[in-house]
């Protein structure tokens, strides 16, 4: 395969001297924030990925994504005057003999069943074990079901051609789109899964530099932490959502039902906003594979089932929602302001928006769209939308106007003027943005999730 690097530097020095040889395969969201944090705390780092087109893209200082501060980053790191300590290359053979520790950031996306394909991950272990010639740590960086690590290991010794040793560990990220840089430089804890002292050690000197509690388990305990955290997570927005359900139905309000839960300390008042549920490339994933390995292994993990089920219906909920406001959704002139899956991110894997987008179409509802960073992933789906250059342009002339992510653009709306231009003045919020009294007084009809 061809070699293409930014620069062939030994990487005698580092700043702070202890720095570590390392390798991070896979420059999705995941691998390319640790590759660059990696490198912005003091250590050699070659990212690679064997998508050409991002290689050259990131050697020319440009990231193919958003992620604030990320990319600011990286110029930091790949400027520093005392050596490089960033490098991309798609040459996997190039980097795993460069380095120690190699982090496994490849992608493990569902497959039709819910479980993980993890493809991929096997064919890094195989050329892992074609090309090592020295001791290396193999790292998994992307969230693997339970057993993976000895899947790695088993793969390894089955592929690799002499008797070097090697190790295999865990350490899933906990990183948030739109904040992983805050999230990598400032964790609330770091997970180390290990089988021995060797790999203990290693990982606990790459993390040296970072003040986090770290956690020290087997691998299979630090597998599991992964995917129960993310499920937990999922279950408590489900939950809330749940709740927001009843309190529509009774007449209560689902923000101070969640901040009388959330004050206490035993539940907390994070991941506790009722909306139209969860989205991104790691929840609806993550959920799905923890009930299949669960039901893999013979237990039957209903509550989970429950958790997509709500998160589904949050849906459908806001759709009903928007009907019993305007009756007939034939040829009404919709605005969707959001598309994105959550706020500070471009991505719109499983956002929720595309689901009502798609049933808001089928109903025959003329759509104008408008989301501060995701229309150019959006446009690849829904091709024929009206995508609008600012928020004015899709309340012009609007009969409704939906909310589906909270972006902070959106808090700034000058709704006296929303008011002027919009056909008729009607909102429906689908994150909870904004005060159902105010915009009462503002002469909207107003509705959101879970409060009146
Ligand atoms: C999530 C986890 O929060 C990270 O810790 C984890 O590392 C990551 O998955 C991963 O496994 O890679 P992320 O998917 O970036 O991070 O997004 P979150 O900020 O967790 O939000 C997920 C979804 O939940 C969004 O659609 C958001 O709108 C929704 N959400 C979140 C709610 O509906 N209500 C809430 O109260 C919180």
């Amino acid at each position: 395969m061809k070699k293409l690097t930014k620069n062939n530097h030994s990487f005698k020095k580092s700043k702070k001297g202890i720095y570590k040889k390392v390798a991070v395969i896979g420059c999705g969201y995941v691998g390319l924030t640790s590759g660059i944090c990696l490198a912005n705390i003091g250590h050699r780092v070659i990212c690679v990925d064997n998508d050409e087109t991002k290689i050259k893209s990131l050697i020319s200082g440009k990231i193919p994504i958003y992620e604030p501060g990320l990319e600011d980053l990286m110029k930091k790191v790949t400027s520093i005057k005392t050596g490089p300590r960033l490098e991309f290359s798609n040459s996997l053979e190039y980097a795993i003999k460069e380095s120690e520790i190699i982090f496994v950031a490849v992608g493990t996306p569902s497959n039709p069943d819910g479980s993980a394909d993890l493809s991929y991950v096997e064919n890094v272990a195989r050329t892992i074990a074609l090309n090592i010639d020295e001791y290396k740590l193999v790292v998994e960086k992307s969230t693997v079901p339970v057993q993976t690590a000895d899947w790695i290991k088993t793969t390894i010794n089955r592929y690799k051609k002499n008797n070097i040793e090697f190790d295999v560990a865990s350490n899933p990220e906990f990183l948030r789109e739109g904040s992983a840089v805050k999230d990598f430089m400032f964790p609330d804890r770091i997970v180390i899964g290990v089988e021995t002292e060797r790999a203990k050690k290693l990982m606990l000197e790459l993390y040296e530099p970072i003040k986090a509690e770290k956690i020290v388990v087997d691998t299979k305990s630090s597998e599991l932490i992964k995917h129960a955290s993310n499920s937990f997570l999922a279950m408590k927005i489900s939950f809330i959502n749940a709740v927001a359900n009843v309190c529509e139905r009774t007449g209560a309000d689902i923000e101070k039902v969640a901040l009388g839960m959330g004050l206490d300390k035993r539940i907390g008042r994070s991941f506790l906003n009722a909306g139209i549920g969860y989205g991104g490339s790691c929840f609806p994933k993550d959920v799905k594979a923890f009930i299949w390995i669960s039901q893999n292994i013979g237990y039957d993990f209903g509550l989970l089932k429950e958790v997509e089920k709500v998160n589904q219906t949050q849906r459908k909920l806001f759709i009903k929602k928007i009907e019993e406001t305007l009756w007939i959704l034939k040829d009404k002139k919709i605005g969707v302001l959001g598309l994105a899956f959550k706020p500070d991110t471009d991505d719109i894997r499983e956002s929720p928006a595309i689901d009502v987008i798609k049933i808001l179409k089928e109903k025959g509802a003329k759509l104008k769209v408008y989301d501060p960073k995701a229309m150019e992933k959006f446009k690849v789906i829904f091709p024929d939308l009206e995508y609008c250059k600012n928020v004015y342009q899709v309340v012009e002339n609007s009969d409704c106007l939906i909310f589906l992510t909270e972006w902070d653009e959106f808090k700034k709306i000058n709704f006296k003027k929303v008011k002027q231009i919009m056909s008729q003045a009607i909102i429906l919020d689908g994150r909870n943005m904004f005060s159902p009294e105010k915009m009462k007084k503002l002469g909207f009809v107003y509705k959101s999730i879970g409060r009146e």
